[in-house]
């Protein structure tokens, strides 16, 4: 049965001895892209540990931190219905930030401050000081990431590498709805129209990716297109780019033709959701 802790304590307790623990990294309200990376956990180390935190560190002041979704008791239900996860450590904020956090980790601009990071300044900074904060509590020998936050992935994989963390960390595919929405805590944000109009998102990555396909390889003129097209259509972008999979720079139009890996990220809001989506491309 699920072991649900609150104190590091209780949580080093419960790992005593473990020496393949095995973490998933949450915020909560979860869903079964949530779920889904538990299974892999499980599949790569034993016992699994998930962490459910609202991590304030990496909400900019204008963002959701106070209305985001804080669901335990139904997460809790989740968690033991599905078995895959031995440990739940849900911290409140005096457990994890019980004085001011003057130490941070801060991703190098290059990667940290472009796209996601250019539009939430601070954003991965709070996201890689959690995550090596919640390392350090749990001690886990294999984590899993989605790849639904594929910069997030990145800047934890670069940090894990760069400080030589004993965490190998895995990649898990982004999971859609039927209709190709990423599932995600803040779609519950979203009226029936606009729920209606979010698959589009993903819909227009495709679109590029066929039009990459077909040989056009004049990417600020994609980008731009894409925007437009959803521009007309009601959303805000905060940026469509297509970049090289390895370090999230803009590829040459050499490269392009070379087969450089690539991948498509997108944001923009609809209404005042904002999403988040990505797609990797098999160009050529
Ligand atoms: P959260 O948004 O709750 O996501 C937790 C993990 O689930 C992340 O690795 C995220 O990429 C993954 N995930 C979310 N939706 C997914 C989907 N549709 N398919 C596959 N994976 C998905 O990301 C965070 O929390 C936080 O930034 C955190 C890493 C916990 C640090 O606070």
């Amino acid at each position: 049965t699920l072991k649900v802790v609150h104190t590091i304590e209780d949580l080093r307790d419960q790992l005593r001895g473990q020496l393949r623990v095995s973490f998933v990294p949450t915020m909560g309200n979860l869903h079964d892209g949530h779920l889904a990376l538990m299974k892999l956990a499980r599949q790569h180390g034993d016992p699994v540990v998930a962490s459910i935190f609202v991590n304030r560190l990496q909400f900019g002041p204008n963002e959701d931190f106070e209305r985001y979704p804080r669901t335990l008791q139904n997460d809790i239900e989740k968690l033991e219905r599905n078995r895959d996860v031995y440990v739940l450590f849900a911290p409140n904020e005096n457990e994890l930030y019980p004085e001011p956090q003057n130490y941070r980790v801060s991703p190098p601009q290059e990667l940290g401050d472009i796209l996601e990071g250019e539009i939430r300044p601070g954003f991965f900074g709070g996201v890689s000081t959690v995550v090596l904060k919640l390392f350090a509590c749990v001690g886990p020998r294999v984590a899993v990431f989605g790849k639904k936050d594929y910069q997030q992935l990145m800047v934890v994989r670069n940090m894990c590498r760069q400080f030589q963390l004993p965490v190998e960390v895995l990649a898990h595919e982004t999971v859609r709805a039927e209709d190709g929405l990423a599932l995600s805590s803040r779609n519950m944000y979203l009226s029936s129209d606009e729920r209606s109009e979010a698959p589009q998102l993903y819909a227009a990555l495709n679109d590029i990716q066929q039009r990459l396909v077909g040989g056009q390889h004049d990417l600020a003129s994609l980008e731009q297109y894409t925007t437009e097209f959803l521009t007309r259509r009601g959303w805000q972008v905060d940026y469509i780019a297509v970049r090289r999979q390895r370090d999230l720079h803009k590829p040459t139009l050499e490269q392009i033709k070379a087969g450089e890996p690539l991948v498509v990220l997108a944001a923009a809001k609809l209404g005042t959701t904002r999403l988040i989506d990505n797609l990797e491309l098999s160009a050529t």
